[in-house]
Formats: C-alpha cells, sequence, structure tokens
C-alpha cells in the first residue's frame, strides 16, 4: 500500500502510475521477469521515455500502463482509477475514453481504410466527428490516403495512421512503443 497515493488528487494529480509492478512469464519451468518492481508516474503535459536494450521489459511495461495487460504485483493507475482494482470491462471503457495506444506493430485493422481506422476509437465510443478524423489526417500527411487500406501503406504511412488513431478522441495519456 502507498500511502502517497490518493483517488481524490484528481485532475492535477498523476495522468498516470505505476507503483512497484512486476509482471512475469511463465514458460514451462522458466518464469522470466519482464519487469521488476518499477515504479514511476507521469504528469500532465509530461514526456516520459522508457530507454533501454531490447528484451528490458519496455514493451511489457508499456503493456501495463496502457491496461491491455495486468501485473502479477503491484498497482497500475490511470488518473484516479486504480486498473489493478477494477472490472475488464471497465478497463476496456477507461481505455476506449482516456488512452490513446501506438502498438510496436501498428495493429491496424486490415480490412478498415486508413479513415475508418483513425475514427475507430470515436466509433468504439459511439460517436463521430468527421472534422476531427479529417483535421488529424491533414495533420499526419495522410489525407491522400484517406481511402486506402494498410496493406497498401509503407511503414511509415501506416506508423502516422496508429499515430492519428491515438490522438483521434483526445486521450489524457498516449502511450507509443518504439516510435520513430
Ligand atoms: N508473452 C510472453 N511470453 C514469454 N515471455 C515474454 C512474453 N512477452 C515478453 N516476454 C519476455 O519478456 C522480456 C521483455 O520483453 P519486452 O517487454 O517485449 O521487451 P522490450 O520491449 O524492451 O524489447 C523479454 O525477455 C521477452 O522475451
Ligand atoms: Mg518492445
Amino acid at each position: 500500500m502507498h500511502p502517497s497515493i490518493h483517488p481524490e488528487e484528481g485532475k492535477n494529480g498523476p495522468v498516470a502510475r505505476l507503483i512497484n509492478v512486476t509482471k512475469q512469464y511463465q514458460r514451462g519451468d522458466e518464469v522470466v521477469v519482464a519487469v521488476r518492481e518499477l515504479s514511476f508516474s507521469i504528469n500532465p503535459g509530461e514526456i516520459l521515455a522508457v530507454v533501454g536494450p531490447s528484451g528490458c521489459g519496455k514493451s511489457t511495461a508499456l503493456g501495463l500502463l496502457a491496461g491491455v495487460d495486468r501485473p502479477d504485483r503491484g498497482e497500475v493507475w490511470v488518473g484516479n482509477t486504480n486498473l489493478t482494482r477494477v472490472d475488464e470491462r471497465d478497463v476496456v471503457q477507461l481505455r476506449r475514453r482516456k488512452v490513446g495506444v501506438i502498438f510496436q506493430a501498428f495493429h491496424l485493422i486490415e480490412h478498415l481504410t486508413v479513415r475508418e481506422n483513425v475514427s475507430l476509437p470515436l466509433a468504439l465510443d459511439g460517436r463521430r466527428d468527421p472534422q476531427r478524423v479529417g483535421d488529424l489526417l491533414a495533420r499526419v500527411g495522410l489525407s491522400h490516403r484517406a481511402n486506402h487500406f494498410p496493406s497498401e501503406l509503407s511503414g511509415g504511412e501506416q506508423q502516422r495512421t496508429a499515430v492519428a488513431r491515438a490522438l483521434v478522441h483526445r486521450p489524457t495519456l498516449v502511450v507509443a512503443d518504439e516510435i520513430s
């Protein structure tokens, strides 16, 4: 328990916080500790870079932060929600509303166009905002590719699509894995 963390911290508190988080993977007899007792917090407007060699646990840590994975020990907070204490359904809801994720492998939906991929976070929340989607496509320089499919894009264009998709719903936290 960390007495310094209070759910009441509200809007001025950290956007996200990891507290003594450990994540391990079991492969047969072998246990791989991907993240060991990691703690950090991110304040509004702050950019935090997680740096380290391949295999040191960066993607695992970011997945925990984004709520796509759960830790074995420790706590993960996004705003004033303790992700390790709420139902999976609430984690999904919070991720939809407050978090934008750019995965290392982009994870675009192959049968949706660029425009549809970027619209997805809004659509999943029952919203439409063609103006916002158009603005973001312009900002990442992909207006001319809006009706193309991911397989027709270069790697950089796919990543820019993923960037636009991660920002479209104005998340309070953006988690970006190996973005260049
Ligand atoms: N699903 C998994 N099953 C078993 N081991 C995993 C799994 N995901 C990651 N690992 C292991 O955890 C460690 C950290 O991986 P990862 O977080 O992807 O590192 P990074 O992003 O820093 O390159 C690596 O040794 C990797 O092999
Ligand atoms: Mg990685």
